[in-house]
C-alpha cells in the first residue's frame, strides 16, 4: 500500500490513491508520495524519513527562518528505532571509578554500516544545573564499525542533563535527552 501526505496541511493517509477532498484540509489538495521503497528504512509499509523533512522544509513560508533544531529527529520521527541514540549511564561503573555513560545508535534495530548509508558519529553535550553546557566528547565511525557506541566516563553530580546526538549520513541527525 502507498503513503500519501497532503502537500497542504501533512495529513497521511494510506491507501492505493490519494484521497479527495483530504480528510485535513476537506477540500482537493495535491498528496506526495511518501512510501519508503528503500529496505535499509524499512522499505513497503513505513514512511520515507527524507521525504518527509522535505515535505518539512517545503511547508516553510518565505522568509521564515529555519533553524538546524527543526530539522533535528527525535524519538516520534519516522526511522527512530534504527537512529535515537540512546543514553545510559551507570553510577559508579567507570574506568577511573566514576559513572560510565554509554549511548548507542540502533537499540531496538540495528542500523545499517555501509559505506552508502552509516551512522558517521556520535556527539554528547552535558548540561550543569547552572545551564552551562560542556562538551563531552563526539566518536567518529566508519563503514563496517559494527554498533555504533560512544562510552565515557563523567561525574554526574556536576550535570543536570546529558544530551546525545547521532548522524546517519542519509537520514540526518538524531536526538535523545536524559535528566540526571
Ligand atoms: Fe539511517
Amino acid at each position: 500500500m502507498t503513503y500519501w501526505m497532503c502537500e497542504n496541511c501533512s495529513f497521511v493517509i494510506e491507501n492505493a490513491r490519494p484521497p479527495e477532498p483530504c480528510p485535513g484540509c476537506k477540500i482537493k489538495c495535491a498528496f506526495m508520495d511518501v512510501t519508503c521503497y528503500t529496505p535499509d528504512c524499512g522499505g513497503i509499509g513505513t514512511l520515507d524519513s527524507k521525504l518527509v523533512a522535505h515535505r518539512v522544509m517545503k511547508k516553510e513560508k518565505p522568509g521564515k527562518v529555519v533553524r538546524f533544531s527543526d530539522l533535528i529527529r527525535g524519538r516520534t520521527s519516522e526511522g527512530k528505532e534504527k537512529h535515537i541514540p540512546f543514553i545510559e549511564m551507570a553510577k559508579g561503573q567507570g574506568p577511573g571509578g566514576k559513572d560510565l555513560v554509554e549511548i548507542e545508535v540502533g537499540k531496538q534495530a540495528p542500523h545499517p554500516s555501509t559505506p552508502e548509508h552509516y551512522i558517521v558519529w556520535v556527539q554528547a553535550f552535558g548540561a550543569k544545573k547552572d545551564g552551562q553546557v560542556l562538551d563531552l566528547g563526539r566518536k567518529v565511525f566508519r563503514p563496517g564499525d559494527g554498533k555504533p557506541v560512544y562510552q565515557f566516563e563523567i561525574d554526574s553530580s556536576q550535570f543536570k542533563h546529558l544530551f546525545s546526538f547521532a548522524y546517519c549520513n542519509q537520514h540526518g541527525v538524531w536526538e535523545q535527552h536524559l535528566e540526571l
